[in-house]
């Protein structure tokens, strides 16, 4: 009740306030009356709002609208209804980082109508982790169509909070992250960056969502979008005329003055605001997930099965072996990592430590000449190269009990990879897989159109859809970024979408606070398959002119198991490399993939974390806590744990001398009794972690 009156005081302020300009005002409050949206109709038919945390204007005045081709639906609308909405519940994931989430949200909606009879509503809703809108579009004659040209999203932020960001790449998730100042976002440095290998920058002020923003106060916003169906991806321009604002920057088709094309009736994705009052809320924010639509797969989920993987893959980036099977004059190649034997040698390995999966890249025709092309055909997606026996490596597969997770690298080639996806996922299933690795590198054919555009938007999702149908599990690399489309497909396991472990292997590499930056923005739409648990840093093991190194100490790439979340995790390194260690080896084989608890113990965006995780169905604990180059000690209470319980922590971290560059190799393991309440001392070594059982 005194909620209520409290948004009915302010909503009458607001109106006060504003002067006569509005012809409509209407606020919403969150469940717990910390967030308060107004949402503005102006005489003139324009429609705008803003956003308060704690009572203070975190977003100012921002416009929103559409325009469509031949209709405007950003100004000279009338308004022809208002409606109220709210929903409380909560809903269990299939997998994920807690066993059930709360959904509480407070909505409004303005109805409108455009001078030409179109249709529209903007949608709000109010969380108490957030708020979000999108715009619905009405149908009014069936099967009606209607083009996108632009989306008039607004933010207009009030403090030049400090931002990490990435740039707005059209073509790109690859490229390191920046944090600066709003006003200081400048990507000029990125324009002459070529280890993506492509990318299309058109405005240098201009970020990737989600992008994470920090105010003095320490409170912490997200600009991200939920549920990406059907349209281009939102990256955000800073408005030129206006030093804090951004502007929604929806990808375009091939066609740079259209951003889709939709059948009506249709909903754009959600446009979200993370708000926390600090960083370490930002990691237990649900709002992206919320705006999504519930499981979409009907019937038995169980062949969905969060997992350890390892494969014939970093031995690929690290230059002991080859995708390809003929060399460029024409001979076999004596590198080529694919084969029967190699393959079974993964195969005994994963079965001994306990590893569902064998990722097995370069086993099909068409790695001979792949890289850099632009061609309409480039892979087959059933035919082994001659020296992979498919049947007999899925017979032994079948025997060893584990499945090969099938890799199908398309080049960017999609109509080629979409004719054969039926006919591949009905061969994957006759050989007994159930999951498959996509790839997306190089320039898109059909030419013109953009990793992030509609086209390719479609392109992703039907390949969820379809694989859904084969019960077959995905896990995408160079797609665009996650938008928690997981609670509707939750066979979406996870994605590349940024810049992953294998840029240690042949660029200048991820620095300390990389994975730091990754956690806080681009892991908040969804899990990421970064690929940690790299053993031997220095990648010179089989090229020794090689200087590459991954700039952590091992203790870190054992943190990132439980810090960087995903239902599907590889250990990337080669068999060999944790043959040598079986000590520091076994956190991973016990580190599970799925949670039904999760503790943020400590959080600074791009810096440090410290994560507490409960094993799903099991008493068991799991900690993660990494840091940048700064050294780093920390004290954390374990009052997470069950009353009167003694449990084994084994503790893995760095050695007393460790630092990321000149000592990352030395871990010391200890074991020690833990309660409840007690009070752990965390040493953190520049560029290091920490990884700790507790069972
Ligand atoms: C880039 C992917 O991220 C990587 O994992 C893969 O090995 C290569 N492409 C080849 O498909
Ligand atoms: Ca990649």
């Amino acid at each position: 009740m005194i909620k209520r009156l409290l948004s009915i005081l302010t909503t009458l302020l607001l109106t006060l306030q504003i002067g006569l300009a509005q012809s409509f005002i209407k606020s919403v409050s969150s469940p717990n009356a910390q967030i308060q949206i107004t949402l503005k109709f102006y005489d003139q038919g324009e429609i705008s709002y803003d956003v308060r945390y704690q009572g203070k204007e975190i977003i100012g005045n921002s416009r929103l609208g559409l325009r469509l081709q031949g209709h405007d639906l950003s100004t000279g609308m009338t308004k022809i209804g208002d409606g109220a909405d709210h929903k409380k519940g909560s809903w269990k994931p299939v997998w994920g980082e807690v066993a059930e989430i709360e959904e509480e949200y407070n909505g409004i909606k303005f109805e409108l109508k455009a001078a030409t009879g179109q249709r529209m509503n903007i949608v709000f809703r109010a969380y108490n982790d957030g708020v979000a809108f999108r715009y619905e579009l009405i149908e009014l004659r069936k099967a009606e169509q209607v083009a996108v040209l632009e989306e008039i999203s607004e933010f207009l932020m009030k403090e030049d909070m400090t931002t990490w960001w990435a740039p707005s790449d059209w073509d790109s998730n690859e490229h390191t992250y920046t944090h600066s100042k709003i006003s200081a976002i400048d990507a000029t440095k990125y324009l002459t960056d070529s280890e993506p290998f492509v990318q299309h920058i058109v405005n240098v002020k201009a970020v990737q969502t989600p992008v994470t923003m920090q105010a003095a106060s320490g409170v912490c916003l997200s600009i991200a979008e939920a549920a990406l169906i059907d349209y281009g991806a939102l990256h955000l321009d800073l408005d030129s005329t206006a030093a804090l604002k951004f502007q929604a920057h929806v990808i375009p088709s091939a066609n740079p003055a259209v951003i889709s094309v939709n059948q009506l009736p249709f909903n754009t994705p959600w446009r979200a605001i993370l708000i926390s009052p600090d960083a370490a809320g930002l990691l237990s924010n649900h709002l992206i997930l919320n705006l999504n639509e519930p499981c979409k797969i009907e019937g038995d989920l169980s062949w969905i099965k969060p997992q350890k993987y390892v494969g014939i893959w970093w031995e690929m980036h690290n230059g002991k072996s080859g995708w390809n099977y003929h060399e460029k004059d024409g001979s076999i190649s004596t590198r080529h990592g694919a084969n029967t034997a190699n393959a079974k040698q993964y195969i005994d390995f994963a079965a001994k430590n306990g590893f569902s999966g064998v990722l097995i890249e370069g086993w099909n025709e068409g790695w001979d000449d792949w890289f850099n092309v632009a061609r309409a055909e480039i892979f087959d997606f059933k035919k082994p190269f001659p020296d992979y026996d498919m049947p007999e490596i899925s017979r032994y597969a079948k025997e060893k009990g584990v499945k090969i997770i099938v890799h199908q690298e398309t080049a960017s080639a999609i109509p080629s990879f979409e004719r054969q996806m039926k006919a591949s996922f009905e061969n994957i299933k006759a050989n007994g897989f159930d999951a498959i690795k996509t790839g997306y590198v190089g320039y898109i054919q059909p030419k013109g159109q953009w990793h992030d555009g509609q086209y390719m938007i479609n392109h992703y999702n039907r390949v969820l859809e379809t694989a859904a149908k084969y019960q077959i599990m995905v896990c995408a690399h160079e797609p665009v970024r996650p938008s928690g489309q997981h609670r509707t497909w939750p066979n979406y396991m996870a994605s590349e979408a940024a810049r992953g472990m294998e840029f240690n292997a042949w660029s200048k590499g991820n620095d300390p606070s990389h994975e730091l930056t990754l956690i806080f923005t681009r892991l908040l739409g969804g899990p990421m398959d970064y690929t940690p648990g790299i053993f031997q840093l220095e990648v010179n093991q089989f090229d020794t002119s090689k200087t590459e190194r991954v700039r952590t100490t091992v203790a870190k790439q054992l943190a990132l198991y439980v810090t960087l979340y995903s239902p599907l995790q590889m250990a990337a390194d080669l068999p060999e490399n944790y043959e040598k260690r079986p000590d520091v080896f076994q956190f991973i084989r016990d580190v599970p993939t799925d949670w039904s608890d999760t503790k943020i113990l400590n959080a600074a965006v791009g810096d440090y974390v410290t994560i507490a995780r409960k094993k799903k169905g099991s008493d068991e604990w799991y900690l993660g806590s990494m840091t940048d180059e700064t050294p780093r000690n920390f004290k954390v209470k374990l009052d997470f744990l069950d009353e009167k319980r003694v449990y084994e922590a084994t503790i893995y971290e760095d050695g007393p001398k460790s630092h990321y560059l000149n000592n990352p190799y030395p871990v010391t393991i200890r074991k020690i009794k833990v309660r409840k309440g007690q009070t752990l001392k965390i040493k953190l070594a520049a560029g290091g972690g920490t990884a700790i059982s507790i069972k």
